[in-house]
Parts: C-alpha cells; sequence; structure tokens
C-alpha cells in the first residue's frame, strides 16, 4: 500500500554546492556512506516523512547528481540552480518548483547531513505547526563550532538571527548553539520574504540564513529547537568528516543486526552497508564486509577478512577470507580460505569452492566441489561432481568467450584444462594433467598425456658432483625405464 502523502509538506534538499572542501572530481553527494551516496541517505527521510513534493536543487556535477537522484528516488523533481550562489539563492528556486497554489510547511535539508532521521525531522514539523511560527530551525550544541553558522539569541533566548562563521564577530563565535542547516518554513512566509535576502556578506552569496534575520525583523515568530544529539546533524564537508559519519553510521547499523540476532564478534571492523540483510544466527568474523544489498541467511559464518557484495548467502554456508560480488552460495556451501567470486557465480547447496579458487559466471552444482587453486569460468558443472586441484577452464580465445559443460557426478583428475567450448559427460573422469579439448563422453576416462619416459643415470652423467647426484648414487636404485 502506497503511503499517505501529506498534501501541506514539501521538502527541498540543497545538493548543488560545489563540496570544494571534498577535494574530489566527484560531486560530495554522490560520495557512498554505507553503501549509498550521501543524498540517498537525505532522500530516503524525505520519503519517510511522506511530503508531497520533493525538490532537489542541483549544480554542481549537475548530470551524474541528477541522474542518481532520479534512480533513488524517481517521483524527486530535480532544479538547476543557477550562477547566483548560495543556499538562499537554491531555496528560491526550489521554492518556484513548487505549485503556486502550494500552502504548508517547506522542510529544507542539506544534501550533506545524512545521519539526520525521519522522527527528529517530524518532531521539528509537529513543533513548528504548533507554535504557528514562520521559521523553526534545527540547532544543536556543540563542543567546537568552527564553520558552522551560530544561533544568536537575545537576553531571553528568543531568536534574532544566524551568524555565518566568516561574517560573526568575536562574540558570537564564542557561541556553541550551531545552525544545522535543517529548517521548517511556512510557505507564505519563505515566498514573500527570499526577495529580501540579499548577498552583502564575506562570502557573496545569498544565504538562506539570512531569512532568520529577515523574518525576525519583519515581526514573524522564528525559534530554533536543539537536535536530540549533535551527531545527528553534523554535515559533511571533508573526508575526515566523511570518515567519521561513516563510522557512526556503521556502528549504528552494526549495533542494530546484534540486536537482530547477529553475532559480530569486532564491531570496529566489521562493515555492514545500510541495504544489506542479515537473519539471526549470522555470525560475523572480524574484518568482514557485508556491502551492497547482499542478505545473508540464518547460521551462516562469514569470515574473517571477508567481503561480499550484492551477495545472496544460503543458509549455514560458511565463507572465510574471501571476496566475493554478484554471487549466489547455496545453503551449507563453503567457500575460502581465499576464493574470488566474480559475477555470475552460483554454488548450489552444500557445494565448495576452496582456496585460491576463481570463479565467474560458473554455476555449481549441489554438492560439486572445486577445492583448490583452479579458474572456473563461463561453466556449468553438475552435481556431486569433483574439479581436481589445479584445474583452468581456458575460456577466452582472445576473441571470443566459450563455455564448458561438466555433467553431474564427474572426477577430473588435477591441473587438467578444459579449452572451452567443450562438454564433460555424467560420470566421466579424466586423469591428471589431462588438456581435454574435446567433449568427453559420459562414463568415458578421458588421459591425453605424452607417456612417461625415464632416462637412467641421466644425473650421475649431467649433474655429476651435484646433491642431487650424490642422493643418488646413495639410493644405489638402478631403476627400470
Ligand atoms: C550551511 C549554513 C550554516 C550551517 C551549515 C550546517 C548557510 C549560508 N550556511 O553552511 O549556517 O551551520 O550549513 O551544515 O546556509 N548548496 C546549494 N547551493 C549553493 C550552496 C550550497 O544547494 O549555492 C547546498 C550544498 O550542496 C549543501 C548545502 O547547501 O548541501 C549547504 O551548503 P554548504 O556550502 O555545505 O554550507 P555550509 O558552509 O556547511
Ligand atoms: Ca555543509
Amino acid at each position: 500500500m502506497e503511503p499517505m502523502t501529506d498534501p501541506r509538506l514539501a521538502v527541498i534538499v540543497l545538493a548543488a554546492g560545489q563540496g570544494t572542501r571534498m577535494k574530489s572530481s566527484r560531486a560530495k553527494v554522490l560520495h557512498p556512506l554505507a553503501g549509498v551516496p550521501l543524498i540517498g541517505h537525505v532522500l530516503a527521510t524525505a520519503q519517510e516523512l511522506s511530503a508531497a513534493h520533493v525538490i532537489v536543487v542541483v549544480r554542481h556535477e549537475r548530470e551524474a547528481v541528477a541522474t542518481a537522484i532520479l534512480e533513488l528516488m524517481p517521483e524527486a523533481i530535480v532544479v538547476d540552480q543557477d550562477a547566483t550562489p548560495g543556499t538562499g539563492r537554491a531555496v528560491e528556486l526550489g521554492v518556484a518548483a513548487l505549485p503556486s497554489g502550494f500552502d504548508g510547511e517547506i522542510v529544507v535539508v542539506s544534501g550533506d547531513v545524512p545521519l539526520l532521521d525521519a522522527a527528529t525531522l517530524s518532531g521539528l514539523i509537529v513543533a513548528h505547526r504548533a507554535s504557528a511560527s514562520a521559521a523553526t530551525v534545527l540547532s544543536a550544541i556543540v563542543d567546537d563550532a568552527t564553520g558552522y553558522g551560530r544561533i544568536v539569541r537575545d537576553v531571553s533566548g528568543a531568536l534574532l538571527r544566524i551568524a555565518e562563521q566568516k561574517d560573526a564577530t568575536a562574540e558570537e563565535l564564542t557561541i556553541l548553539e550551531i545552525n544545522s542547516g535543517t529548517y521548517v518554513f511556512a510557505a507564505s512566509s519563505l515566498r514573500s520574504q527570499l526577495p529580501r535576502i540579499g548577498s552583502d556578506n564575506a562570502q557573496g552569496e545569498k544565504y538562506l540564513t539570512d531569512m532568520i534575520g529577515v523574518l525576525q525583523a519583519a515581526g514573524l515568530a522564528v525559534d530554533a529547537v536543539p537536535a536530540p544529539a549533535a551527531w545527528m546533524v553534523e554535515g559533511v564537508n571533508d573526508r575526515v568528516q566523511l570518515a567519521v559519519t561513516a563510522a557512526r553510521l556503521n556502528a549504528m547499523i552494526v549495533r542494530g543486526w546484534q540486536l537482530a540476532g547477529v553475532t559480530v564478534q569486532d564491531p570496529a571492523t566489521t562493515w555492514i552497508d545500510i541495504r544489506s540483510s542479515l537473519a539471526e544466527d549470522v555470525e560475523l568474523l572480524p574484518g568482514t564486509h557485508i556491502a551492497g544489498a547482499t542478505s545473508v541467511a540464518r547460521g551462516a559464518r562469514i569470515g574473517p577478512q571477508t567481503t561480499l557484495v550484492d551477495c545472496e548467502v544460503g543458509e549455514n554456508a560458511t565463507i572465510s577470507r574471501s571476496d566475493a560480488t554478484l554471487a549466489v552460495i547455496g545453503a551449507g556451501a563453503s567457500v575460502g580460505p581465499f576464493a574470488f567470486l566474480r559475477p555470475g557465480t552460483e554454488l548450489a547447496e552444500d557445494g565448495k569452492i576452496g582456496t585460491f579458487v576463481e570463479t565467474k559466471n560458473a554455476k555449481i552444482g549441489a554438492g560439486s566441489k572445486v577445492p583448490h587453486l583452479s579458474y572456473i569460468g563461463d561453466t556449468t558443472v553438475g552435481e556431486g561432481s569433483n574439479i581436481g586441484a589445479g584445474t583452468i577452464t581456458a575460456n577466452y580465445d582472445g576473441v571470443n568467450k566459450h563455455k564448458t559443460v561438466v555433467g553431474s557426478h564427474v572426477r577430473t583428475g588435477s591441473h587438467n584444462v578444459f579449452v572451452a567450448p567443450v562438454r564433460i559427460g555424467d560420470g566421466a573422469y579424466s586423469g591428471a594433467g589431462t588438456v581435454i579439448r574435446k567433449d568427453i563422453p559420459a562414463g568415458a576416462l578421458a588421459i591425453n598425456v605424452a607417456p612417461q619416459r625415464n632416462s637412467l643415470g641421466w644425473v650421475a652423467e649431467h649433474r655429476a658432483g651435484t646433491a642431487a647426484a650424490d642422493a643418488a648414487g646413495r639410493a644405489g636404485d638402478e631403476g627400470t625405464d
């Protein structure tokens, strides 16, 4: 069922800024956090508010940002900021994109403040509506206010205005209540007073923060309400803040899964992306990253030192010291240590992909095993088969990729090469070192290695005086050829 939308609520997300402090060719709001672009977290919160309109203002890296926004939230309206800089200008253009008849509350949030949750925002909206203010600012009390706009109140505590870091007086700079960059405005007041904002300030920008002073001076009620905790409104402006925010969010995600029944041996080195899901009695060992939209079923044991990206892991599977992307690992299957599962790997129940094995586009049937030192690509293996140690599928002829099809209950020898396209029938065997260039019929044994020739006494003749020759001499074995 579609959630009811609130026809009197609009959200404007500010995402046009350059993000200079990130020193990145990628737009700031597209830097990933818990496997989702920064702005994705803000859009998810906006979605939870069930606003009738969600507007996102963009400019820097416009194409990439707009594409990501519409992928994350197709119903969002993307608005382009023009050459006039500043958060005030961004909101002005956002407001202009709302239906002219829109009357209600406009929530303004920053695309670079990802940890603010919908419950806190809903509380702000409720407080705003109850007070009939023209604007309610979400503030925060912090230990270090550097860089933030300061909340300036009069002696009675009433909000007067917001002073930006670069414009504040020495006295204002000592204020520890800061502007979170999150606001609720009455649409009518915002529309009528926005044109009064100028750009006569240290940065030559139209500051949205000036709206508070403008509304206050116009005799309209304004208020600032501190957030329950300062970390909720921390902005990501540089890579240090990105890492701090990522660690904080991860700690919350890990804790959530622990309380949901997941054993996490070392929360500090375990990373779980926000779109991943874990069942009860999953066990995560140190150094594990559950990334993307990975799902892990009950009883599975993952790690140590394992990364799973967009994988599906079945019940009671075990994966150790491995790296997998877009792979399906069946119930009771075992992977690693030191396996590399590339996209299209499907390991059925009770199967095994063992040590130093790389797979790609490989469907390995129930109970089948690729235990050691192999590359298996563009391959299907039936059930109950065993692929010998050191097997390579030669799937690429330099131009095209070809398939290898292995039947059920096959036993191939160590150090085989399957030169694709090739088929190995059910129940077939191959000898050690076989280069399989043509199909093996069901039940056949394939051997194509040249017979071994022993040149007796070769070491004594050609390597006289070496330790090998001495050892051979002591053995006194004439041998047979
Ligand atoms: C802003 C506030 C500051 C507050 C802080 C909280 C202003 C003038 N200052 O400062 O009071 O303490 O946020 O994090 O608002 N943006 C646009 N268009 C622009 C400029 C910015 O859309 O022309 C967007 C940015 O992409 C960003 C948000 O607005 O998502 C805030 O911009 P940023 O430059 O990070 O402002 P701060 O200096 O952090
Ligand atoms: Ca910011």
